[in-house]
């Protein structure tokens, strides 16, 4: 017989983060991550390689997660999972994974949007934001202002035309000799670094969309000049560059946060997403913050980098609409929003 109350299990497999979580009643109870080392020596998540790892690492994730939760398999009413977008062999083992449990326990099998999962993901926290609130999203493949109605009713109302906020991170890190993913490196020197030693010029784009790729090669240009005149220019200054490049990517995405807070009227302002975990973002929109009246939420460490926490959220949101899917569902590398 199924325990009182609603119990999900979640799982991401989308990049290189294994992750199983366990839900109950809207609070999470276990979110185990397996990171995957392998990438690091290729400068980049191998995708081959992230399959593989998530094959051997799925069933001891998910065991933990349960185990730490007290949960039994018996006592699960869904099995959500990581649909899209992502790399496509990674998502493959979790939605492989997933509709296997649902099958063999008979429950439903949820799919989940990762990026709607990380919004999603500022739900785990107390006090929750109220709806609607205006979420920044930024990870490794996505910057984008999103408008949140209700937990399932979120508009996009503004993203990136070319880089994402993560990557500019990664890219700006690589130009500096720094080792993938260089995000949180950069975060790490830029706390010791003068953000305005350097000066990178901010894009002026309409609305509320974003573009990276003009400051990638503006810092491309800059390291070039001074590396002929001086081949240490790096190393020398290496805490003020990240402090500085830090300073551009954050001032770049809190201009337009507040242009959206002030077209939207909404003050209820929440981050999410890999490049969230930045501390200097985080100290920034709280300043922002104090100044312009906005209720901030900000995940903690564990819920801003991929993990299955956000997607059990979902999954239970998706549960008490009966929003499930069939067997047929499959995995897709990209996909729109509902
Ligand atoms: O959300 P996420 O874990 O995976 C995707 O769905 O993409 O985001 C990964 C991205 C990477 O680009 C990584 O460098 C960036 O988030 N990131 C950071 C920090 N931690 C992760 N960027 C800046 N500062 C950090 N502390
Ligand atoms: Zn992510």
């Amino acid at each position: 017989m199924k325990s009182e109350g609603i119990i999900i299990l979640g799982i991401e497999s989308s990049c290189d983060e294994t992750s199983a979580a366990v839900c109950k009643d809207g609070k999470i109870l276990s979110n185990i991550i397996a990171s995957q080392e392998v990438h690091v020596q290729y400068g980049g998540v191998v995708p081959e390689l992230a399959s593989r790892a998530h094959m051997q690492h799925i069933v001891p994730v998910v065991d933990e997660a349960l185990k730490k939760a007290a949960v039994e398999l018996k006592q699960l009413d869904a099995v959500a999972f990581t649909q899209a977008p992502g790399l496509i062999g990674a998502l493959l083992v979790g939605t492989s994974f997933a509709k296997s449990l649902s099958l063999s326990l008979d429950i439903p099998l949820i799919s989940v949007h990762h990026m709607q999962a990380h919004i999603l993901s500022n739900l785990i926290e107390d006090p929750a934001p109220s709806f609607p609130f205006l979420c920044l999203t930024v990870s490794g493949g996505h910057t984008q202002i999103v408008l949140c109605k209700d937990p399932l009713n979120m508009e996009i109302l503004g993203e990136t035309l070319d880089d994402a906020a993560g990557e500019a991170f990664d890219k700006s890190a690589k130009l500096l000799g720094l080792p993938y993913p260089g995000g949180p490196l950069i975060d790490k020197y830029a706390a010791e670094g003068n953000p305005n030693a350097f000066h990178f010029p901010e894009p002026q784009i309409e609305g509320l969309n974003f573009s990276f790729s003009g400051v990638k090669t503006s810092i491309l240009y800059f390291l070039q000049k001074h590396l002929k005149e001086d081949p240490d220019f790096i190393q020398k200054n290496l805490h003020d560059l990240c402090a500085s490049i830090q300073h551009t990517i954050i001032s770049i995405l809190l201009h337009k946060l507040k242009k959206g807070s002030m077209e939207t009227g909404i003050k209820e302002i929440c981050i999410a997403g890999g490049v969230s975990a930045n501390k200097g973002l985080r100290k920034s929109l709280t300043d922002f913050g104090k100044k312009y009246g906005w209720k901030i939420h900000i995940p903690s460490f564990e819920f801003c980098t991929d993990n299955a926490a956000m997607i059990a959220m979902t999954g239970y949101h998706k549960f008490l609409k009966g929003d499930s899917s069939t067997l047929e569902v499959s995995a897709s590398a990209r996909a729109s929003w509902d």
